[in-house]
């Protein structure tokens, strides 16, 4: 009798040391493929194929047909929470994600409570992914982390400061602190719903851990997703979750001391060495490739590529890139990626 197939990422994530790292690529579904341009626009807008469970699963595994990948990611997007909870997102062409405008009077008729029945074309979407996917490869789920998703349902859109939602949180600390309470309740319902439906992992994405003070940090960044981690856990107990605090620079230590990830993810301005000293020593990581060297290319992304390697051979280390994989990325070069990462000796 052979016992269940092997997911060296999912085996990664959970605290074990790999021969070479596994893989997987921030936003590896996405437009710098041709096959999922051509779905897009068979959809009337990108909602329409987060809310589509064939579309979303189809477009999901067509970054693992193209390269030898060690997971799939859910596709679907951290604004689906937002719309689920009852603000109106729409996604305009070259201007990315718009929201209807929230004060605090809409933050108190946010409905938590209707998110896995909104959402259930994306736990199909899962189940889906699940029965399609060869058996060591890793499937992923995700959701944005409560700071991040706020600063979008709060800014109505994306900003390079964040200025709108810091504001708002400052001014009216009450209400922020219920639209908070809210996130942190959906977030967890629609993890755990994302595990029960198939994933193997989960990851918080906090993309805007920048441009605010320490205060800020622990209260907005660091409670929140220690909160979630908590309740995921209290229901899927062994839940393997990836946080990744982007641009946390030196919070990094305290994010990970308090928050009780598995693994950490790292973007690409984190020094290796600041990694591998302010860390616990075997604490696992996932990173850090700066997404224009993939662009780029040739020698220096072969050789950026062998010092990641390094940095992280004593410890879990999952492969990535930094942030997510831009829309120029020539595909050849995706291809010469995998197989550094696992032609490495
Ligand atoms: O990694 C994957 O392949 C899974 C799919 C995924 C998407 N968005 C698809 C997407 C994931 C994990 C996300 C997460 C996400 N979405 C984040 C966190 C990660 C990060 O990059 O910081 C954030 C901040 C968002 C919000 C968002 N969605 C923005 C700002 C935009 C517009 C900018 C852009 O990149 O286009 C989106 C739209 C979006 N989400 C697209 C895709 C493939 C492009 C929409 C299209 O195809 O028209």
């Amino acid at each position: 009798m052979s016992g269940p197939v092997r997911k060296p990422l999912l085996a990664a994530v959970r605290g074990e040391r790999q021969e070479r790292p596994p893989l997987w690529i921030m936003r590896q579904a996405g437009r710098y493929l041709p096959e999922y341009r051509q779905i897009r626009a068979s959809v009337k807008d990108f909602l329409e194929l987060c809310y589509t469970p064939s579309l979303a699963a189809e477009v999901t595994l067509q970054p693992l047909r193209r390269f030898d990948l060690d997971a799939a990611i859910l596709f679907s997007d951290i604004l689906v929470v937002p719309d689920a909870l009852g603000q109106k997102v729409s996604y305009e062409t070259g201007e990315g994600p718009v929201l209807s405008p929230l004060d605090a009077a809409g933050i108190a008729h946010l409905r938590p409570d209707r998110i896995t029945t909104v959402l259930a074309p994306v736990l199909e979407a899962i189940e889906r992914v699940r029965s399609n996917l060869a058996p060591d490869k890793t499937l992923i789920g995700f959701c944005g982390a409560p700071w991040t998703v706020a600063t979008y349902m709060l800014g109505g859109r994306g900003s390079s400061d964040q200025a709108k939602a810091r504001l708002f949180a400052l001014r009216e600390p009450e209400a922020f602190a219920g639209l908070m309470d809210v996130l942190v309740e959906a977030s967890i319902s629609y993890l755990v719903a994302q595990f029960r439906a198939g994933a193997d992992v989960v990851q918080l994405f906090e993309s805007w851990a920048q441009n605010i003070d320490e205060e800020f940090f622990a209260a907005a960044v660091i409670e929140p997703n220690r909160r979630i981690v908590e309740g995921v856990r209290a229901e899927i107990p062994d839940g393997p979750i990836i946080g990744f605090p982007r641009a946390a620079a030196a919070m990094l230590p305290r994010y990970v001391a308090a928050v009780g990830v598995d693994m950490v993810g790292l973007d690409q301005a984190l020094p290796l060495q600041f990694a591998t000293t302010a860390l616990p020593a075997g604490f696992g990581v996932q990173g850090n490739l700066d997404p224009l060297r993939l662009v780029a290319g040739g020698r220096q992304m072969a050789a950026r590529v062998e010092a990641i390697i390094t940095a992280f051979a004593d410890r879990p280390h999952v492969f990535n890139l930094g942030h997510g994989i831009v829309p120029e990325t020539p595909i050849e070069h995706v291809t010469e990626l995998v197989e550094l990462v696992k032609g490495h000796k």
